[in-house]
């Protein structure tokens, strides 16, 4: 039964019906909404066929269509593997150069048009490597920074014992595999992409101390630990131009809220580097599979809506030029038009719409 948010201050809603224009590909959203990414899992899954796997479905298509009318100025995806053994789940989209045909490309224009079919919002794909928190059943020993165990269980099953890429592989796979897939989500006529690097995935795995132990170039000091997404950034780039107009973002944690993990110190640094090497939008967002923080912790979370607000306020303070979306427990016009004016974002991130406690 769905709950209704009590609504206690009548404001305006007219700050959310404003335009955002991206400072490098210098794209506009209509509005300052944009539909967070839920991971959908109804792509095509056949584990003994793994060309078979990950092609947008109708039930997929079906959904974005919907979802296509409720007028989002960005409308992004749930995460889009890049990376077809290290999937968040079984069922997730997939791009990868192993898998290409002409029948995935032939599908991937149908699911734009689905996200084009009913207003004209900004389409982007959110792309994804789950790293070590690829299912056990999906990967014995999934790749990871390094070989830390995620020692957590989800939905009845646990984790495999990582192994540490090396430098060549991130290099030569790692950073291939996502500017590979941000040209197919180009060729294929999508707006953009925003590249996963929160909650734990594979790219969170390398900026966080708790995972990271490595001791190249990608690890060890804070500007270590931030060079792969840069280095993605830049080879995006060189298979998609700036010129093209194509949308790059990415989605980050504010803070890790677990002992150890990154803090939101951190994160303005990195989120300075994201701004300086000409990242469109940072979307902030918290917590990780081991610490799930897509709830509220605290009363004054509570209070301000945001889960991440304080931190999100810290950050966005450090920066100039690069859209800020908050994402996390947006539920009234009230708390959404206060993050905007309290300058703790540009943008409202928003997906499931059932009240939290
Ligand atoms: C069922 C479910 C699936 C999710 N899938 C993704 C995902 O694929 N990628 C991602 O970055 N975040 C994912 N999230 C996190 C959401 O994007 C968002 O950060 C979180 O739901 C908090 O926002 P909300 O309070 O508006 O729901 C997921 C959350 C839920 C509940």
């Amino acid at each position: 039964m769905v709950r209704r948010v009590p609504v206690t201050e009548t404001v305006s809603p007219a700050r959310l019906a404003e335009s955002i224009t991206f400072p490098t590909s210098k794209r506009t959203a209509k509005n300052r909404f944009m539909k967070a990414a839920l991971t959908e899992r109804v792509a095509t899954w056949n584990p003994d066929d793994r060309k078979a796997c990950g092609f947008p479905t109708p039930e997929l298509c079906n959904m974005y269509e919907k979802y296509s009318h409720g007028g989002f100025g960005v409308l992004l995806s749930g995460n889009v593997a890049v990376d077809p053994t290290h999937l968040e789940s079984a069922g997730n989209v997939i791009i990868h150069k192993s898998i290409d045909s002409p029948e995935r490309r032939e599908a991937f224009k149908r699911y734009l048009a689905a996200f084009k079919a009913g207003s004209d919002n900004l389409a982007i794909l959110q792309l994804s490597n789950a790293g070590r928190q690829t299912p056990l059943a999906l990967a014995k020993h999934p790749i990871s920074a390094s070989d830390v165990q995620l020692l957590a269980m989800r939905r009845g099953s646990g984790y495999g014992k990582p192994r540490a890429l090396t430098t060549e592989e991130v290099r030569q796979n790692v950073v291939h595999d996502f500017a590979y897939a941000a040209r197919y989500a180009y060729d294929s006529g999508f707006d953009g992409v925003q590249i996963h690097s929160a909650h734990g995935y594979l790219l969170a795995q390398f900026f966080s101390e708790t995972t990271n132990k490595r001791t190249d170039q990608y690890g060890g000091s804070l500007e270590n630990r931030t060079r792969l997404n840069l280095v993605i950034y830049e080879a995006i780039r060189r298979l998609v131009p700036v010129e093209t107009g194509f949308i790059v973002g990415i989605k980050m944690n504010s803070k890790e809220l677990q002992a150890g993990g990154l803090e939101c110190e951190d994160a303005v640094y990195m989120c300075k580097e994201y701004e300086r090497i000409g990242f469109d939008f940072i979307e902030l967002s918290g917590g990780t599979i081991e610490k799930l923080a897509f709830q509220h912790l605290s009363e004054s979370t509570v209070s301000r809506e945001a889960f991440f607000f304080d931190f999100a306020a810290k950050i966005k303070a450090a920066l100039t030029t690069i859209i800020v979306y908050l994402t996390g427990g947006f539920r009234t016009v009230h708390g959404m038009v206060n993050a905007i004016e309290q300058g703790a974002c540009d943008g409202i991130g928003w997906d499931d719409p059932l009240p939290q406690k």
